[in-house]
């Protein structure tokens, strides 16, 4: 796990100190406001160290208002008195860290805590809901801690917090408010419908939505108890109940109140007895972040029995009996100073954000993926802005927004191309997605290149180089033109010898025997990639029947949806020429197993015929399978591509992504997070051995 390395400020003198506090709070009040911090978290957390640290050595010089020792930063105050302090949580951020933590409550309770609660720190905001016998009555915020401020005009709009309980019961119910990442991207498109600025982050769309009154829309958003506590008019027996629960009983109550927990997540909360434990869960939850369907910014670990809670007690800030595991950034802010616009393989012209480099997650980002033209207008990005950056896991960086309160008047708009980058030619800019009109010829290397590679014709000895002389002595314009190749052309490139050129030949000659999938992969039709051609590929098994479906045809086939599958059916059109020149040169036109559908092509089936290229039998029938790791043994040499076919050949679905469907994870050396997930969810695992075994009949 990557922990905290970047060592805080140190002030010089007095006035930095000042500087700073003002600083911190002004983002502070950004941050539990939902505008956008100057700050990111990790610098926001940074600064206010560093404060403290300069306080300890300058006791006399602290000012009242500086951040530290205060929920909030004492950003926010509100006038709804909290009948027990709303608390914050302090942090470590290595497992030496939290060892030591465990053992000062050791220390302070006499006796070691042998029972700990472990659940993920959602990243949003405090909220106390006020029920009153089982109706949901007031929401208020946490504010400074002592008194919040009201936000009941919300009630209604939080997913997880009912109306009204199970029980009559009159109690408080405490937990994070925030936007799943589904919510968020609903909340940006709705807000800027109506012409408002996109929020930064799902953390500020939260806060910002929470707080809006008489807003012309409403946006949903999400709640997760971590607290049940008695209210002043909680009947006695019922207090006691309530205050005597382990915590994990205490939150499987709320969920029994119809309350949302994290219990029905992949990152439920778990009891558990030793520190090792205590700190392999906070691993696993770690490693589940990225495919969580919400942000979390670390682990929350607290004393799960209410007398060890009890005796450890609370500071004015924070209990002693809980503590946050953060888990580092995977938000910074840094600076946009380009826009490239790169032109791919179907002639796709795509934007890429170049950024001044940031240390995220511990790599260094450079680029962030800006999806489309329209995104760039969407989000009103400009040259020199300050933008958020989000990267976790191996997710591709993108930006979030820009901050727009750090703009200097100095910021330039992105230009947009106005012919295509790459060969000059108009673009088509009918779709979100701009394209050359030229399509896929418009970037001839790139779409050679990709039908030799190795999941596509797998042609040997045509690497892009290659590629690049014979499209520039005008011997290819397309991919059928690679079959009528003859000796004495190639002979006649520089750099290729006898020997060369027929071992090209050979390998020419090979491709022409590749299964279908492959060679639609090869021709690079818009919006299909190797899943989806051989997904296609399997369903209607010849290229004839391919050719023949309809819109309505195609959209039979898994994943293809009304609106990809007019693209496709048209793209297929245009291809005619060179499928006919790919047909006449001899090259395979057919999915070997897979068998055509038995209803005519253009008539969707009826609602009961099964009949369909899946009805075949193999060791994999009926499973959906993950490959994670590195593939051993008989697998060592297939590429991730080449796994995911073996797995459809066996009869089985390859995905990328665990989920309860998995049936059977295949994870090999080094598999990480979808190992994980698929211990937490009880699917079953298979060594890449065992996996060979399962499907020895089809290696070959
Ligand atoms: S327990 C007295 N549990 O993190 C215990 N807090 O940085 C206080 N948070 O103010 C809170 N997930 O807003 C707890 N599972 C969780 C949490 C959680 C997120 C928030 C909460 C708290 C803040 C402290």
């Amino acid at each position: 796990m990557a922990h905290m390395t970047t060592s805080a400020p140190v002030f010089v003198d007095a006035a930095a100190y000042v500087q700073a506090v003002e600083d911190a709070s002004k983002a502070a009040a950004a941050y539990y406001s939902g505008g956008t911090s100057a700050l990111d978290d990790d610098s926001y957390d940074r600064l206010v160290w560093a404060i403290a640290a300069f306080e300890a050595e300058h006791p006399e010089q602290v000012l009242p208002d500086s951040p530290t020792g205060k929920v909030a930063g004492g950003a926010v105050q509100g006038d709804v008195p909290h009948t027990a302090a709303m608390l914050s949580l302090d942090n470590v951020f290595t497992p030496e860290e939290f060892t030591t933590w465990t053992a000062s409550v050791a220390r302070r309770i006499d006796r070691e805590v042998t029972r700990w609660n472990v659940q993920p720190k959602l990243d949003g905001l405090a909220i106390a809901a006020r029920y009153t016998d089982g109706h949901l009555t007031r929401l208020v915020t946490r504010g400074d801690g002592t008194a919040g401020e009201d936000v009941s005009h919300a009630i209604g709009t939080i997913e997880g917090l009912p109306g009204r309980l199970t029980e009559p019961v009159t109690l408080e119910v405490r937990g994070e408010v925030l936007m799943t990442n589904d919510q968020f991207e609903h909340a940006n498109t709705v807000r800027t419908a109506h012409g408002g600025a996109p929020f930064a982050n799902p953390r500020n769309a939260a806060a910002g939505t929470l707080r809006a009154k008489d807003r012309a829309y409403t946006v949903p958003m999400t709640f997760f108890a971590y607290g049940l506590l008695p209210l002043p008019d909680t009947a006695a027996d019922a207090a006691e109940h309530l205050t005597t629960l382990p915590h994990g009983d205490l939150l499987r109550y709320a969920a029994d109140l119809g309350v949302r927990t994290p219990a029905d997540t992949q990152v439920p909360g778990v009891t558990l007895d030793g520190v090792e434990d205590v700190l392999a869960r906070v691993e696993e939850i770690a490693a589940l972040r990225a495919e969580l369907p919400f942000g979390i910014d670390g682990i929350v670990v607290k004393a799960d029995l209410a007398a060890d809670q009890q005796a450890a007690g609370s500071g004015s800030r924070a209990p002693r009996w809980a503590i946050a595991f953060k888990l580092p950034a995977v938000e910074k802010i840094t600076k946009l100073v380009g826009v490239e616009w790169n032109v791919g393989r179907t002639g796709i012209i795509a934007p890429r954000a170049v950024l001044e480099p940031v240390d995220i997650d511990g790599s260094t980002v450079t680029y962030a993926t800006l999806h489309n033209p329209s995104d760039i207008t969407r989000r009103d990005l400009r040259l020199g802005d300050q933008v958020m950056v989000y990267k976790a896991g191996d997710i591709i960086p993108r930006i979030e927004a820009p901050v727009a309160h750090l703009r200097t008047g100095d910021e330039q708009p992105i230009a947009f191309p106005e012919v295509c980058p790459q060969c000059g030619s108009a673009i088509d800019a009918s779709e979100q997605r701009w394209r050359c009109e030229r399509g896929r010829d418009c970037h001839l290397v790139a779409s050679l290149s990709y039908a030799a590679g190795r999941d596509q014709l797998d042609i040997e000895g045509l690497g892009a180089s290659r590629v690049v002389q014979l499209v520039e002595a005008g011997l290819v314009a397309d991919i059928a033109d690679l079959f009528t190749l003859t000796r004495d052309q190639l002979l006649g490139l520089e750099r290729m010898g006898e020997t060369s050129t027929d071992n090209l030949l050979a390998a020419i000659e090979a491709a022409k025997t590749q299964p279908l999938s492959r060679v639609l992969c090869a021709l690079g039709v818009r919006g299909t990639g190797r899943s989806m051609s051989r997904r296609i590929a399997r369903h209607f098994a010849t290229m004839d029947h391919i050719r023949s479906a309809d819109a309505n045809a195609m959209q039979q086939v898994e994943g293809i949806g009304t609106e990809k599958a007019p693209v496709i059916v048209a793209e297929l059109a245009e291809l005619a020429p060179v499928i006919e020149k790919l047909i006449a040169s001899g090259v395979n036109m057919s999915e070997p197993g897979a068998t055509p559908p038995t209803t005519p092509p253009t008539t969707p089936p009826a609602p009961d015929d099964e009949a369909d290229t899946d009805e075949q039998t193999g060791p994999l029938d009926g499973m959906t399978v993950v490959v994670t790791g590195a593939m051993t043994g008989p697998l060592e040499q297939l590429t991730r591509n080449e796994m995911n076919e073996l797995i459809e050949r066996a009869g089985g679905k390859s995905s990328s992504s665990v989920s309860k469907r998995t049936s059977l994870v295949v994870a090999g050396e080094g598999a990480g997070s979808k190992r994980t997930k698929a211990e937490t969810l009880g699917i079953r695992l298979a060594t890449p051995d065992e996996f060979a075994d399962l499907v020895s009949a089809l290696l070959t």
